[in-house]
């Protein structure tokens, strides 16, 4: 692994006393494509929710090169460079695409080189490009997925943490989504993929980690998560 830029380390939280995550520890490297697997309920958006600042942990440390930013607001967390795209899309329906990428393109790391920004974001996304103008309502839902993760994009992030971005998609269209997760990583983008589909993350990431009932049951380099047998059995039906 490349040295980390993320670390993680004795997660916990729970809701109203009922715990989700109850010892997650995991590292991202600078320029991996890591996947953070699990069937529903294991604690994956807990978690990822933790590392950008939308829930403070109960416990542990989140280590962003070297400083601990576990509790800081999600805007603070993204000014340092670590931005989620959220579990469920949550564009606004009734904004235009453009409105949509205007309103992600007014945090402070944003907003100097936004226009240029923003068009590098349309050439990634020519489909995007075309539809500026429509309501993002009225987007099919991969486009509305594309739309997402574009937003993610506006402010550079260092890390983009994706929560479950293949849901809901027609496999063609599941497959889009991983080529351009394999896209944006070649540009730079050290990615964070949080998904219920192994077999499918686990061919576009280097190393992966599989909770259950909120701890890190298995993790290891994606081959080696590929060809484990407890894996295979349990989420491959292998
Ligand atoms: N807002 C909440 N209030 C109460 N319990 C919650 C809340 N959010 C999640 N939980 C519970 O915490 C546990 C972990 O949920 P979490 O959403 O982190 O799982 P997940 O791995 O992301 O699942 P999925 O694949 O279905 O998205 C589950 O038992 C869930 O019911
Ligand atoms: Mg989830």
């Amino acid at each position: 692994m490349s040295p980390p830029i993320l670390h993680a380390e004795g997660l916990r939280y729970a809701y109203r006393g009922v715990p989700a995550v109850q010892e997650v520890s995991l590292s991202v490297g600078e320029g991996e494509i890591v996947a953070l697997l699990g069937a529903n309920g294991a604690g994956k958006s807990t978690t990822v929710n933790m590392l950008a600042g939308v829930l403070r942990p109960a416990a542990g440390r989140v280590l962003w090169r070297g400083e601990d930013i576990a509790g800081l607001p999600a805007h603070r967390v993204l000014e340092r460079g670590i931005a989620l795209v959220p579990e469920g899309r949550l564009i606004f329906p009734q904004m235009t695409v453009l409105e949509n990428l205007q309103v992600a393109g007014a945090a402070p790391r944003a907003a100097a080189e936004f226009p240029r920004r923003l068009e590098e974001i349309f050439g990634i996304f020519p489909r995007l490009a075309e539809r500026r103008a429509q309501p993002a309502g009225s987007l099919s839902g991969g486009e509305q997925q594309m739309l997402a993760i574009a937003r993610g994009l506006v402010a550079r992030p260092e890390l983009l943490i994706l929560d479950e971005p293949s849901l809901g998609l027609a496999p063609m269209l599941v497959r889009a989504v991983f080529d351009l997760v394999r896209d944006l990583n070649a540009r730079g983008i050290t990615v964070l993929l949080v998904e219920q589909n192994l077999h499918q993350s686990l061919r576009v990431a280097g190393r992966g980690y599989v909770l259950e009932k909120g701890r890190v049951a298995l993790s290891g380099t994606g081959a080696a998560l590929l060809e484990d047998p407890y894996v295979r059995q349990t989420y491959l039906g292998m």
